[in-house]
């Protein structure tokens, strides 16, 4: 039966590496014989401009009946004083769609290894997991902006954190089987329930050890020790902040990848980084993030595990060759490292 992909380009760079990705994914499709159409929609700022909604009532009909849903980016500086801000239409997809589970892989890839900061003996082996809440907390919490105060809310019930965890300890289960639940409950409420909750979940799986770290000193950790971390399980806030931390592990945020699920609906798949305006429209972004967004979509949506690897191992060759773009010191154009992916496919 013919898969239905809603691919949602957005803003800045978005355009250019979901174009880049389709390419990726047309070329797989053939050799796999695997049957879709993809519908492109709407979305965030080119939402606002085309139909005055960050996410207008079309797109998310049609990322609720889709099979799977690729997002690229959204956002940039033209809405920062917008009464509506392209950001809003993110957050209502993924609540609209249940999306509570953000996987956000980190790997090192051998052929970028001189481009992290770190010295070569600390990013040895770092190889995690950041499973991130992405529809409670503080970003779904009252946001009230008063002329001389403000605040925001963060909430969770013990069911929210329940299912995150799970999610954890199921990955770690076919991992290294340590998971890491990542806090702040020397000071918030929350993060108090969230400890209780993890130790309770974890005695369901006995064999994968949980281990609880403060953010703070967990942010430290993944600098100085990254490659101890296997799953890291942690509220919205913390997970985005963490994310774009080990995003400089590997090099660049230009090469990581993610995955949104909900308990039963189609899941959403997106790089974690944003529409980088300081490099839109001049085609030379990074579409690798999205191209294994693509890869994870095949492996996880529609279960084609050698079409997924095929993708990766074709993405690992366009490294070593050294066909790189700007933000990993190379001269490529997206269009040429797109180009150079396929060949090696
Ligand atoms: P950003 O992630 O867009 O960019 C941070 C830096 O990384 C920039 O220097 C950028 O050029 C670089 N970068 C990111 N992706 C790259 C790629 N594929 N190739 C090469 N370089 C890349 O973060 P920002 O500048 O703080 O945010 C810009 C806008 O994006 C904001 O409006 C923000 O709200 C939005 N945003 C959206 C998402 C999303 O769509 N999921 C995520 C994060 C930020
Ligand atoms: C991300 C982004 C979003 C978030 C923004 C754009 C709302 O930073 O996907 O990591 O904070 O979740
Ligand atoms: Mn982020």
């Amino acid at each position: 039966m013919t898969k239905k992909i809603v691919a949602l380009a957005g803003d800045g760079i978005g355009p250019e590496i979901m174009a880049a990705s389709l390419q990726v994914l047309a070329a797989v499709a053939e050799k796999h014989g695997f049957d879709y159409q993809v519908e492109e929609k709407a979305f965030g700022g080119a939402g606002i401009d085309a139909l005055g909604h960050p996410l207008p009532a079309d797109t998310l009909a049609a990322a609720k009946e889709a099979d799977a849903i690729l997002l690229a980016a959204i956002g940039g500086p033209q809405y920062d004083k917008a009464t509506v801000r392209p950001e809003e239409g993110l957050l209502a997809l993924r609540k609209e769609l249940g999306l509570f589970a953000n996987i956000r892989p980190v790997r090192i890839f051998d052929a970028l290894k001189h481009l992290s900061p770190l010295k070569a003996e600390r990013i040895a082996g770092v190889d995690f997991v950041v499973v991130r809440e992405l529809t409670g907390g503080i970003y779904f919490g009252d946001h009230i902006l008063e002329e001389r105060s403000a605040r925001d809310t963060n909430a969770y019930s013990a069911e929210e954190i329940d299912r995150i965890v799970r999610k954890a300890f199921d990955i770690a289960k076919g991992r290294r089987k340590l998971v890491t639940s990542i806090d702040k409950q020397n000071v918030l409420a929350t993060s108090k329930l969230w400890r209780t909750v993890a130790d309770q979940v974890a005695k369901d799986y006995p064999d994968v050890t949980l281990e609880h770290q403060l953010v703070d000193s967990a942010a430290m950790l993944m600098i100085t020790k990254p490659a101890h971390f296997d799953v890291i399980v942690t509220e919205n806030l913390f997970g985005d902040i963490l994310s774009d931390e080990a995003s400089v592990l590997p090099g660049s945020l230009g090469v990581m990848p993610s995955a949104s699920h909900s308990v039963n609906g189609p899941s959403l798949y997106e790089p974690i980084h944003g529409s980088a305006p300081d490099i839109a429209g001049k085609g030379i972004a990074n579409p690798i993030s999205m191209i294994l967004s693509v890869a994870m979509m095949l492996r996880e949506s529609f279960d084609m595990v050698e079409a997924a690897e095929q993708i990766e191992r074709a993405v690992e060759r366009t490294l070593q060759a050294s066909i790189l773009t700007a933000d990993l010191g190379g001269k490529a154009s997206t269009q040429e490292m797109t180009e150079a992916i396929m060949n090696y496919l």
